[in-house]
């Protein structure tokens, strides 16, 4: 399941509006025989993929498929089809497909024509790496990322507006690999018009479709000798919107846009925060101290009134990048 898990990362980038699945077919003496992953544009799923390589040794084996195989007809005939046409035996899956058409289903018409399924194997890691994906099919809206980095006094600018660079080398490297993993970057026209920034993915690694540039605001704010402007001219796709954050997103789910990176600044931020609609939040603490009470804290909004009302992260992970750490985690809404 890691080999499967590890397959399925390969399509980063170039699998939305679909998952990342890996497939890894083993045969009744143990043996890897085949191997794939899914792509997009391939057509060919990662179980196709892999039975294909193994032939007939696929016979009595095993596939262990880091997603729920589907059942139904969809741009490809279903998987499921394709297992039991193969012979295999058993399948390991460790969670179900959330899409409609394909939850619950897969492990249905695998388990009625006598396959024996099991289910839950290393089930954390592979929720995470669709968690995108998977709560689109559950919410109809897009997985929001809130993404800062941040001082050691908690302030993304100085009290000039000055933000260049609060982080190190080894942190805006890391912002590109992110930004690879997005459909959708997203700034408050504050930032748009205070720092000019490009919002490209520089990742270097191939991706299916343009990163949308999206700016929440008011047009009048963007000039046109804006780089974001300029580019888009140029064929960098941008979009700006205007509106309650709930129509922003749906908005952007009408365009298939599974997952956003939201840059900041504070003001958007701090919108996003209040309306409980942040999914996951990475910040990057920088240990400087640029001090100052006009200098911008990193979460505007209204806030709340007590510590005990906090929303605190969960599953949180610490990583050191050069001097900064990078702390990242899933906000909980609900007290209890
Ligand atoms: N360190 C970091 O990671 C980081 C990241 C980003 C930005 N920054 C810094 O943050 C500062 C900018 O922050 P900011 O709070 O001033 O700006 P901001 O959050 O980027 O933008 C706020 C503006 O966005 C518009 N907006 C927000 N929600 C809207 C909605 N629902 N509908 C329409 N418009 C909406 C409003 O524009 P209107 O006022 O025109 O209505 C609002 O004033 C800059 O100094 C920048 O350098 C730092």
């Amino acid at each position: 399941m890691a080999r499967a898990l590890e397959l399925a990362r390969k399509g980063v980038g170039q699998v939305s509006p679909g998952p990342l699945v890996g497939c890894v077919v083993v045969s009744p003496g143990r043996d890897i025989v085949g191997e794939g992953f899914y792509l997009f544009e391939e057509l060919n799923h990662a179980e196709t993929i892999a039975l294909a390589q193994a032939g007939e040794k696929a016979r009595g084996g095993t596939a262990y498929v880091s997603l729920e195989p589907h059942a139904h007809h969809g741009r490809t005939p279903p998987c499921t089809d394709a297992l039991l046409a193969a012979g295999i035996k058993r399948v390991v899956a460790p969670i179900e497909d959330l899409n409609p058409k394909v939850s619950g289903k897969g492990f249905a018409h695998l388990r009625a024509a006598g396959v024996e399924v099991q289910t839950g194997l290393m089930a954390g890691e592979a929720t995470q790496i669709n968690e995108a994906y998977l709560h689109f099919m559950q919410t109809g809206l897009p997985f929001v990322h809130l993404k800062l980095a941040v001082t050691l006094d908690g302030k993304i600018a100085t009290r000039t507006g000055d933000s260049r660079w609060v982080s190190g080398p080894e942190s805006l490297a890391h912002v590109h690999e992110l930004r690879h993993e997005y459909d959708a970057i997203m700034i408050g026209a504050g930032t748009a018009a205070l720092d000019d920034p490009l919002l490209t993915d520089r990742s270097g690694l191939p991706r299916r479709r343009s990163l949308l540039r999206v700016v929440v605001g008011d047009r009048s704010r963007l000039s046109p000798e804006s780089q974001l402007v300029k580019t888009a001219a140029e064929g960098a796709p941008l979009l700006v919107l205007n509106g309650d954050l709930h129509s922003i997103l749906k908005e952007l789910a009408a365009r298939s846009l599974q997952s956003v990176l939201l840059e900041g600044g504070s003001g958007i931020a701090g919108e996003f925060v209040d309306a409980g609609l942040v999914n996951k939040v990475t910040f990057f603490v920088a240990p400087k101290i640029v001090g100052g009470i006009a200098a911008p804290g990193a979460i505007g909004g209204r806030g709340v009134e007590k510590m005990a009302d906090a929303f605190e992260l969960e599953r949180v992970q610490v990583v050191q990048r050069g001097k900064d750490l990078e702390i990242s985690g899933y906000p909980r809404y609900t007290k209890g």
